[in-house]
């Protein structure tokens, strides 16, 4: 249902009738998911005495990520999950890095892998990514699990993106036959997200994928068409604010991934108050997408756990 505000004009006009976009409340799902894993890792742990355990390791002291993986850790205990943190300094080398992973992935105590991102410069993102053990890859960020998903058999889907579906999903939103616009091709959100929609099948059934779907990128030509003809639009540019009301479709329902920070405020990429009196729906930053990647982390983390059994 969408709901209805009143916008007073003056004494001598008629009542103008404002459509605002209904708010996806991601906190709320995320809730709703996050009680569902703790009673799952609560069976696992009284049928096979196994309790999943995360390792997060976090190098150097970026601030977001700081808080980030703070938010992981505590997500994990309220759900039953054990967490380990490893906070390494921004000085370690490559070597000490992908070391310190090969320790963990023989580490049988050790279900789940996350190196938090951003590394550090001098650090390989890609070569430490694919060190993790694919049973292990929580972040589902490696070649073997991202070929999987790619190819509709997957073993861990990846957080964000599994957040963005699962949050429609959950909505009632179906993207079968429906156009489906995500603006930005990252390998953590845009790429995936698209691999995901197109699939013909997927856990939460049939209406939550089958849709058709165009990636736009910072090369697109003439965005604002593109994005216009979406009934659903993904932001994942990473620029605060990118997505404004003129590159909206009445009705749309518009889906926020981005996280920036301005004037030590959180915004997404989507100007919030102008699309919202466009779309049908809308996923408010923070509050949105944000929870959702996290609960996902904790499927993945016991996921991990029921696969290494
Ligand atoms: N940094 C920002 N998002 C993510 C994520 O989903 N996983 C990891 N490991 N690092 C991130």
């Amino acid at each position: 249902m969408r709901s209805l505000r009143l916008a007073s004009l003056d004494k001598t006009h008629w009542k103008e009738l404002v459509l605002a976009a209904e708010l996806l409340d991601g906190k709320k799902t995320a809730l709703a998911i996050r009680a569902e894993i703790k009673d799952d890792a609560a069976a696992l742990k009284e049928s096979q005495g196994i309790t999943p355990l995360l390792l997060a390791i976090l190098v150097g002291e970026d601030p977001a990520s700081m808080v980030y993986v703070r938010n992981k850790e505590r997500a994990c205990t309220k759900a039953g999950i054990a967490s380990r943190v490893e906070r390494i300094p921004g000085t370690t080398t490559e070597d000490e890095l992908l070391a310190m992973i090969q320790s963990a992935n023989e580490d049988a105590s050790v279900n789940g892998i996350l190196v938090q991102l951003p590394l550090p410069d001098h650090i390989s993102e890609k070569r430490v990514l694919d060190a993790i053990h694919p049973l292990k890859d929580v972040d589902a960020f490696h070649p073997e699990n991202v070929g999987l998903m790619m190819q509709g058999r997957p073993r861990f889907l990846p957080c964000t993106p599994h957040g963005v579906m699962q949050i429609l999903h959950r909505y009632n939103i179906p993207v079968s036959g429906k156009h489906v616009v995500v603006v930005g091709r990252s390998e953590i959100v845009g790429k995936p997200l698209a691999a995901m929609l197109v699939q013909r099948e997927s856990s939460l059934g049939k209406d939550a994928v089958n849709a058709t779907v165009t990636i736009c990128h910072s090369r697109t030509n003439d965005l604002a068409a593109i994005t216009n003809s979406a009934d659903v639009l993904v932001a994942a540019v990473g620029r605060a604010n990118f997505i404004t009301a003129d590159m909206v479709k009445p009705g749309c329902v518009v889906v926020d991934v981005g996280i920036n920070r301005v004037d030590d405020k959180l915004v997404g990429d989507v100007e919030f108050d102008t699309v919202r009196e466009k779309a049908s729906h809308i996923t408010p930053v923070p509050g949105g997408v944000g929870p959702l990647t996290i609960a996902m982390l904790l499927r993945n983390t016991l996921t991990a756990a029921e696969l290494q059994r």
